[in-house]
């Protein structure tokens, strides 16, 4: 799939669902190949998304560590300042698809991608491109919140400095200021940023990794379980959060909580086995899924 010259609204997301996983539970009438991303011609969740643009695209993505293959050829489309969530049962793949999308996957020795994963239609799997560059332009925030041991200040201003992106220490007290605004934190932090960023609380640490993220300009957010180690109240915020932010950025996140996609997200997409089952907007996945899977999965028959 060439999905360079295409507009995003014909381009398909297709995925073939191997047999095995329609040969049981009576599903005979099911189709086998699926076009999973036959909703995309009809985009129900308008919200800000106007002129939808194709951010990133993967084309027959597979990913092996070793012998096994963890990601068996995905095909998907991830457009401008949406919020599509992964979700699946646990070792589905969803992390390892995750860091695909910003070669992260590079740093695990046994680990092997091919296929074609294009950001703004080049290819970050080319050999030429600037890898710690890519990972500024899609950024990462982790399950865990990973504060450096640093002040709350050179957290932030960490990626500016070795990115070069501040003109004078002016311009980069300003960077700092404006990316923990946007990340919710300036408030609760502002008088103490020299104190250590691993002396905030957890919420506060992952708003911290936020703002690290967008401290050096990213175009996309890439988060894995961003919440599993919140409380309620931390959650929330962050999920607040990531509705504000999707108005300048590209986001997609993991997460294990339905109502959390169902929250967030525009566009739902659901991994078995390494397999991408089904992408739909958020309500579709949640109130008529496509595919038996993905009805089993988010009515608590499996996973
Ligand atoms: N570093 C690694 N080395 C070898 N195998 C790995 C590695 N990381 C993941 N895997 C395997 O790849 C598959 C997908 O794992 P992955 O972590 O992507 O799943 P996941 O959907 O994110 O699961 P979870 O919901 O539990 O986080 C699993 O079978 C897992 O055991
Ligand atoms: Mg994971």
């Amino acid at each position: 799939m060439n999905t360079a010259n295409t507009s995003p609204f014909q381009a398909q997301d297709t995925q073939v669902v191997p047999e095995s996983h329609t040969s049981h539970e009576g599903t005979a009438h099911r189709p086998i190949n699926i076009h999973v991303g036959q909703f995309d011609q009809q985009p129900e969740n308008a919200k800000k998304k106007a002129a939808q643009q194709v951010k990133i695209s993967t084309e027959n993505v597979h990913v092996y560590y070793g012998e096994t293959e963890a990601i068996k050829g995905i095909d998907l489309n991830i457009y401008q300042n949406e919020v599509i969530a992964f979700i699946g049962p646990s070792g589905c793949g969803k992390s390892t698809f995750l860091r695909t999308l910003n070669r992260m996957n590079d740093t695990i020795d046994s680990c092997r991608v091919t296929g074609k994963v294009t950001l703004d239609q080049q290819d970050i799997y080319d050999p030429n491109l600037d890898v710690v560059l890519l990972r500024a332009q899609v950024g990462m925030v982790f399950q865990k919140p990973n504060p450096f041991p640093k002040s709350i200040f050179d957290n932030v201003a960490y990626g500016p400095k070795l990115h070069g992106l501040a003109r004078d220490k002016y311009d980069l007290e300003e960077i700092v200021e404006n990316s923990l605004r946007k990340a919710g934190l300036w408030d609760e932090v502002k008088d103490r940023l020299t104190q250590s960023g691993t002396g905030l609380s957890g919420g506060q640490q992952q708003r911290l990794c936020i703002a690290r993220t967008i401290a050096v300009s990213p175009e996309v957010i890439l988060m894995d379980e961003p919440c599993s180690a919140l409380d309620p109240i931390a959650t929330a915020k962050i999920e607040e959060l990531i509705s504000e932010l999707s108005d300048q950025y590209t986001i997609a996140i993991v997460t294990h909580s339905m109502q959390q996609a169902a929250r967030v997200s525009d566009r739902t997409a659901y991994f078995h086995l390494g397999d991408l089952i089904e992408v739909n907007s958020t309500e579709k996945v949640f109130t008529q899924p496509d595919h038996q899977l993905t009805e089993a999965y988010i009515t608590g028959r499996f996973g």
